[in-house]
């Protein structure tokens, strides 16, 4: 019996000492005061569309955002047309046809954002067997989402002295472990935005962090409007409610 406790008990320990262990060291990122934050919080129209640009231009080489259909983009402030346009940029794979056979054609808007690759074994072959994930809620799927994939976008240096970089792996300071198998994807000048922005890497990657946002929760806008009127239609009523009580019991002494 008391071995077993005692076994139970190391084992407890090993575990405790393991976790800590994996957290490994500690790593902050800058906290960017980002507009949809707080209870109020609303994405940046302007931004997305540059997020946007960036993303198909640069991201979308390595990275596919399976959940978002072209359509969604009026949520950004296109048009129909202007999304139609979009959207036939690429050619979709559909089918099969009469005759059993995959086809390609332009695409639509209802169609879903395209993959990059085929398959996953395609993805990682072409990326020295590290996979691109998608990033459709890679904004969900970390911790502190948005300020985690900002950093990472703009923590590439070179390494200290005495780390050996395997071929493929690149320093990161922010990447957990720092090294990572995407070589810096943004560099200043890569994209040129129309409305006059500067392009430059810090901005280049709070843009497309914020459209990761939108594209991870699209529905924030409405969720938070919805939660600010449950509030105050419960202080209404509260005080209603109030109002009530005192009358009630305004007879009684
Ligand atoms: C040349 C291909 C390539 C391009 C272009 C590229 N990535 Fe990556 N990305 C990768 C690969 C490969 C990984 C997997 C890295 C790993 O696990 O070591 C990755 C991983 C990531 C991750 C996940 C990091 C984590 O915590 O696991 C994020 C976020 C990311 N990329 C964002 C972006 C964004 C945003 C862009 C555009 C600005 C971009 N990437 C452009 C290849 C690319």
């Amino acid at each position: 019996m008391r071995t077993k406790i005692l076994a139970a008990a190391l084992l407890l320990s090993m575990v405790g000492f393991s976790s800590a262990h994996a957290a490994g060291e500690h790593i902050e990122y800058p906290d960017v005061k980002w507009s949809f934050e707080g209870p109020f919080g609303t994405f940046d129209r302007a931004a997305l569309q540059r997020g946007f640009q960036v993303y198909k231009q640069v991201c979308s080489a390595c990275h596919g955002m399976k959940k978002v259909h072209y359509r969604n983009l009026s949520a950004l402030g296109y048009n129909e047309d202007e999304i139609k346009t979009i959207a036939a940029e690429y050619q979709i794979t559909d089918g099969p046809n009469d005759e059993g056979d995959m086809f390609d054609r332009p695409g639509r808007p209802s169609d879903r954002f395209k993959s990059p690759y085929p398959n996953d074994n395609a993805g990682k072959f072409a990326n020295n067997g590290a996979l691109p994930p998608d990033l459709s809620l890679m904004i969900k799927a970390r911790k502190d989402g948005a300020d985690y994939v900002h950093a990472l976008l703009t923590g590439y240096e070179t390494p200290p002295e005495g780390e050996e970089l395997l071929n493929g792996q690149h320093w990161n300071k922010y990447f957990a472990g720092h090294k990572i198998a995407m070589a810096a994807p943004l560099a200043d000048g890569a994209v040129s935005y129309e409305d006059g922005t500067e392009g430059t890497v810090e901005q280049y990657a709070l843009d497309v962090t914020h459209f990761l946002a939108w594209a991870a929760e699209p529905e924030m806008e409405k969720r938070k409007q919805t939660g600010i009127k449950v509030i105050l239609f419960l202080v209404v009523f509260a005080g209603l409610m109030y109002a009530v009580k005192r009358k009630i019991w305004s007879k009684v002494h």
